[in-house]
């Protein structure tokens, strides 16, 4: 648990980042918006430009962010009629230092967020000084999206591969649904040894994963909010 002083300066923070990262947006750019508190505050920044005149067109990485979007009247579109985007913008749950490697999904939006992030020129991060690490998994665990037929028999198969997963649930005891029907599998990620790239590989080789929150190679920078100002990596 953060203290409420804690929490003023994460808040104050992650506003910070979202506006340097909406800051990025120009006149005419199809952009992608994230999901999550980060995101959130970058379509409120984004939504406050297009009210004063910026021309853009975006597509959401959820239904939350799609929602909020059209609430602050930002014209929205999807890939029949935007075949690329010039810059997404996302937060992350964990960036590794050094490499840029992120983990994704703890909002459970991970599968639409990479879709859109592939389709993007640029990927700009957004996040508190929380999220930096040295080791992916240090904080986080990795959200694996899986399909709910025989999702018992592929988490079990994910703990032959070596990744100590627990099925996501909701309050009411049932598993949470992703925005693509899915289920979302959290899985520990061992601290001593980790091959990220290699990790990757044997979970997109996996019958009944969809899509797993690691993003390798993806961003093109990383601002991180701070307690005065922001710092942008890349
Ligand atoms: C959602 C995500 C989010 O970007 C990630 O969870 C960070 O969220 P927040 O900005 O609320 O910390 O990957 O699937």
């Amino acid at each position: 648990m953060s203290t409420p002083e804690q929490a003023n300066s994460t808040d104050a923070a992650k506003r910070r980042a979202a506006v340097w990262a909406a800051s990025q947006v120009e006149d005419g750019m199809k952009v992608g918006l994230g999901t999550g508190s980060t995101s959130a505050l970058v379509i409120e920044e984004v939504g406050r430009r297009v009210a004063e005149g910026l021309r853009i067109t975006a597509i959401a990485t959820s239904e939350a962010s799609q929602k909020q979007a059209l609430g602050l009247k930002i014209p929205m579109s999807d890939f029949a009629h935007l075949p690329q985007l010039d810059l997404t913008i996302d937060g992350a749950d964990e960036v590794q230092e050094g490499t840029l490697y992120l983990i994704k999904g703890h909002g459970g939006a991970l599968l639409r967020e990479k879709i859109v992030a592939i389709a993007s020129k640029k990927l700009i991060i957004a996040v508190d000084p929380r999220k930096l690490v040295k080791t992916l998994g240090a904080v986080f665990t990795l959200p694996v999206e899986i399909v709910p037929f025989g999702f018992e028999t592929t988490m079990r198969r994910l703990k032959d591969l070596g990744f100590d997963c627990e099925l996501r649930m909701n309050d009411d005891g049932k598993p949470f649904v992703t925005d693509g029907q899915h289920y979302i599998a959290h899985c520990k990620l061992p601290q001593v040894g980790f091959d990220a790239k290699q990790a990757a590989e044997k979970l997109k080789a996996t019958v009944g994963v969809v899509e797993h929150g690691l993003f390798l190679g993806m961003a093109s920078k990383v601002v991180i909010g701070g307690p005065e100002g922001i710092q942008v990596l890349e």
